[in-house]
């Protein structure tokens, strides 16, 4: 049987997003619709440069600038790249800190595409409240327009508190009064701000403010890091989805008493980290998401 790919969509579809694991939808000639502007952007999250404990992940010099020359490496070139927080490996030294963003941002500058969007994650921003990431990234909350798309940006990691704040939350509210109720909006962010499991810090404190401010928008979706993993969730008509991490796997939440890294399995090397592409398609306001691994030509010696 042949399912067409506008029914495709249907049978996978969950509100305004679509996803679609491990594959790629090719776009047929069908596809192209007059004045429409369909575009590709690539989300990496989670590379914890300075993270450096072998048994979790013997290549953790290498991963980072491997998903940099895979992205390198696509046929169809992202219009640009986000960064969903935690570049950085969390250390007290603010020396050592600095030095970690100056190597990292190097690397990424690396990418072939020069528009890259960084967001903190609490690694990077929760010691000093976002200060070293701001002098080496830019702003922690900030909001860009591509091709009819309204992105934001929200900080749920420079307060310690693991909060919004109730200062952000203003200026979310207001931003989101310029948009039209069916407008695309991506919500860009670094932890889940619903309470994935809060008892391993997998939520927001605040989130569900912020969730309540975009509750009356039709087309929202929400991708974001933190967790290491891929995870899809809705809260009502909004999809979140979390990406896979470029240093070290997390288990699922709560399959473990404690949140520690998954080890390295040399029969499996890079297993449970990855990047993911978003086609957003305009006509109906979806996104194709296409999960890649990192991999690895010559298998490094353990
Ligand atoms: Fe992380």
């Amino acid at each position: 049987m042949s399912v067409d790919r506008r029914d495709f969509l249907k049978l996978v579809g969950m509100g305004s997003a679509v996803f679609v694991l491990g594959t790629r939808v090719l776009p047929g000639a069908a596809d192209v619709i007059p004045g429409q502007d369909d575009f590709l952007f690539v989300q990496l999250s989670d590379a914890h440069w300075g993270f450096s404990d072998p048994k979790v992940n013997p290549d953790y010099a290498a991963t980072l600038k491997k998903a940099i020359a895979a992205v390198n490496s696509m046929k169809m070139q992202p219009d640009f790249v986000v960064f969903t927080g935690d570049i950085t490996q969390t250390t007290d030294d603010p020396a050592v800190r600095r030095k970690r963003m100056a190597e990292a941002r190097d690397i990424i500058n690396g990418l072939k595409v020069k528009t890259i969007r960084f967001l903190a994650g609490e690694h990077d921003a929760g010691l000093d409240k976002g200060e070293a990431f701001q002098e080496y990234f830019g702003k922690t909350h900030y909001t860009f327009d591509h091709k009819g798309v309204h992105f934001i940006v929200i900080d749920n990691v420079s307060d310690p508190t693991s909060s919004i704040g109730d200062v952000q939350l203003q200026w979310l509210g207001d931003e989101l009064k310029k948009i039209d109720k069916d407008s695309r909006i991506v919500v860009l962010t670094h932890r889940p701000l619903f309470d994935l499991y809060p008892n391993w810090d997998w939520w927001t404190r605040d989130g569900a403010k912020a969730i309540d401010l975009l509750m009356p928008y039709k087309n929202v979706t929400v991708l974001y890091g933190h967790i290491h993993q891929e995870h899809h969730h809705m809260t009502a008509h909004i999809p979140h989805h979390a990406a896979k991490g470029l240093m070290y796997p997390l288990p699922e939440a709560g399959s473990f008493a404690k949140r520690v890294p998954i080890p390295w399995d040399p029969a499996a090397p890079y297993k449970g980290l990855g990047y993911r592409s978003i086609e957003a398609k305009a006509a109906k306001a979806e996104y194709l998401l296409t999960e890649y691994p990192i991999k690895d030509k010559k298998l490094i010696r353990l």
